[in-house]
C-alpha cells in the first residue's frame, strides 16, 4: 500500500516506535478511576462463540456473522519444512514486504531465494540483510527460473511494468503468489493476465513489512487475509495458508483477491490515512483559526489521540472508550459521531465506487510510472512535512521522555 521509499522510511520510525514504551499524557481519559466508579470497562473477548475446528479450519462468530479463519498453530515448523521440502520459493522484490516475508522464511528454514534488478537499491538491501549473490540472491529472471512458487513482491506499478517480461517464464507447475490482488483484479488496466494453468494464490499482510518481521520476532503473528484467485492443482488454498504462515502470518482471513483489493484500496485511502490525515488537518485549522496556539491544537488534534486514545481503542474498543472517559467528553463525543457519520457516510460511499470501477487504480498507475515520480512524490511529502501541524508535531514529539537525551 505504501510506496517503496515511504516503507523504506517507515523502516526506521517504525523500529523506533516498537521499542519506544507508550508514554501516558495528562488527558482526559482515566480508565482507572472509570472503573473504580463501577463503569463496564471490562474488555470484552474478541469473538462471542468459541472456536468450531475441522481439519485446521476454525469458523469463528465475528459478531453473528460465521468466517473461515485458519491458525498459526496448525503449521508447526516441521510440517511447514515437510510441505515445502520441494519447494523453492522465489521471493520477488524486496521492498517493505519482500523484506519482512523473506527473512522470515528464511529464519523458519525453507528454502527461498531473492530475485531483484541488480545493482538497485533492493539488492544492496539484500546483501545487507545476508541474502548471497549467486547463492540465495539473483536478478529477476534467475530468481524466476528456478522458483517453483514466484513471490511476486514488487511494487504494484512495477508489476505491471514487468509483467510482459515475468509472464512467459511462469510456466506450468510453478505457483503465482501475491500479497494484493492489485494486479490480477484490475488487469483490464494493469495488463497483468495470469496463465490458466498455474495456481495463483494470495496472502496479505494486514501491515507493513517492517510489522511482519517485529512481530515474528517476538514470537508472534500479523493478521492476514489469503485468497485463490486459480486453483489447477486442487491444492491452491492449502498451500497459501501454509504459505501465510511460513511468512510470519498468526491467524489467516478467507477472502477473494477483489474483496482484498477492495477493501485494502479503501481503508487506506480512508480511515487508515487519507480520511485520518484529513480529519486532523481540518480540526487543526478550526483551533489555530480560533486562536489556539500550534501546541495546544496538535496535542488535542493528534498527540492525545495516538498516544493516548488510539490504543486503548485499539485494545479494548470504542464502548471501552466511552465507559473510561469522563461523562462530559462521552455525552459530547456520541452525540457528534452520529453528525460526522452521517456527513461522512456518502463520501466513503464515492470512495468505495471510486475503488471499484478502477479509478484509484488508474490514478495510481498513471502517477506512480511518470517518468518525474519520484520528483513528484518527493516534492508532496516535502509539502506534507512542512505543514504547520506536523512540524508543531515535530516539537512535541521531541519532548517526550523517549526522545529527550
Ligand atoms: N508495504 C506494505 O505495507 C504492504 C502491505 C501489504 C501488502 N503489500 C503488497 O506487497 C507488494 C509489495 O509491496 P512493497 O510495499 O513491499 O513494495 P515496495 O516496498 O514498493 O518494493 C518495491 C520493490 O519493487 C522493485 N521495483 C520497483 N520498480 C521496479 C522495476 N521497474 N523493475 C524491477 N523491480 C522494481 C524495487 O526494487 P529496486 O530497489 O531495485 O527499485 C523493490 O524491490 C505489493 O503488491 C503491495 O501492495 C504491501
Amino acid at each position: 500500500m505504501a510506496a517503496r521509499q515511504s516503507s523504506r522510511a517507515l523502516r526506521s520510525s517504525v523500529k523506533q516506535l516498537a521499542s519506544a514504551p507508550v508514554v501516558q499524557r495528562r488527558t482526559f481519559v482515566s480508565a482507572l478511576s472509570a472503573a473504580r466508579a463501577g463503569f463496564a470497562v471490562a474488555p470484552k473477548a474478541a469473538v462471542s462463540s468459541p472456536f468450531q475446528q475441522t481439519r485446521g479450519i476454525k469458523t469463528i462468530d465475528f459478531a453473528g456473522t460465521k468466517e473461515t479463519v485458519y491458525e498459526r498453530d496448525d503449521w508447526p515448523r516441521e510440517k511447514l519444512l515437510e510441505y515445502f521440502k520441494d519447494d523453492t520459493l522465489a521471493l520477488i522484490g524486496y521492498g517493505s514486504q519482500g523484506h519482512g516475508q523473506g527473512l522470515n522464511l528464511r529464519d523458519n528454514g525453507l528454502n527461498v531465494i531473492v530475485g531483484v534488478r541488480k545493482n538497485g537499491a533492493s539488492w544492496k538491501e539484500a546483501e545487507q540483510d545476508g541474502w548471497i549473490p549467486g547463492k540465495n540472491l539473483f536478478d529477476i529472471d534467475e530468481a524466476i527460473s528456478k522458483g517453483t512458487i514466484i513471490m511476486n513482491l514488487l511494487s504494484d506499478a512495477a508489476q505491471s511494468e514487468t509483467w510482459p517480461a515475468i509472464k512467459p517464464q511462469l510456466v506450468k507447475g510453478k505457483t503465482l503468489y501475491f500479497s494484493h490482488g492489485f494486479s490480477p483484479v484490475f488487469k483490464d488496466l494493469t495488463k497483468v493476465d495470469v496463465p490458466k494453468d498455474i495456481d495463483v494464490i494470495l496472502c496479505a499482510p494486514k501491515g507493513s513489512g517492517r510489522t511482519v518481521r517485529t512481530l515474528f520476532r517476538e514470537g508472534r503473528g500479523i493478521n492476514s487475509s489469503v485468497a485463490v484467485y486459480q486453483d489447477v492443482t486442487g491444492k491452491a488454498e492449502e498451500k497459501v495458508v501454509a504459505l501465510g504462515v511460513a511468512v510470519g502470518s498468526g491467524y489467516l482471513y478467507k477472502t477473494t483477491f477483489e474483496k482484498e483489493v477492495w477493501s485494502d484500496l479503501y481503508g487506506e485511502r480512508g480511515c487508515l490515512m487519507g480520511g485520518i490525515h484529513g480529519m486532523f488537518l481540518a480540526q487543526y485549522e478550526v483551533l489555530r483559526e480560533r486562536g489556539h496556539s500550534p501546541s495546544e491544537a496538535f496535542n488535542e488534534t493528534v498527540e492525545e489521540a495516538t498516544q493516548s486514545l488510539y490504543p486503548l481503542i485499539g485494545a479494548n474498543g470504542m464502548d471501552y472508550m466511552y465507559a473510561a472517559c469522563s461523562t462530559t467528553a462521552r455525552r459530547g463525543a456520541i452525540d457528534w459521531s452520529k453528525r460526522f457519520k452521517d456527513i461522512l457516510k456518502p463520501v466513503f460511499n464515492d470512495l468505495y465506487d471510486s475503488v471499484k470501477d478502477g479509478s484509484e487504480t488508474a490514478r495510481s498507475l498513471e502517477y506512480n510510472s511518470r517518468p518525474d515520480y519520484r520528483e513528484l512524490y518527493n516534492k508532496e511529502m516535502a509539502e506534507i512535512a512542512d505543514l504547520e501541524i506536523w512540524r508543531a508535531g515535530k516539537a512535541v514529539r521531541s519532548l517526550r521522555p523517549e526522545n529527550q537525551k
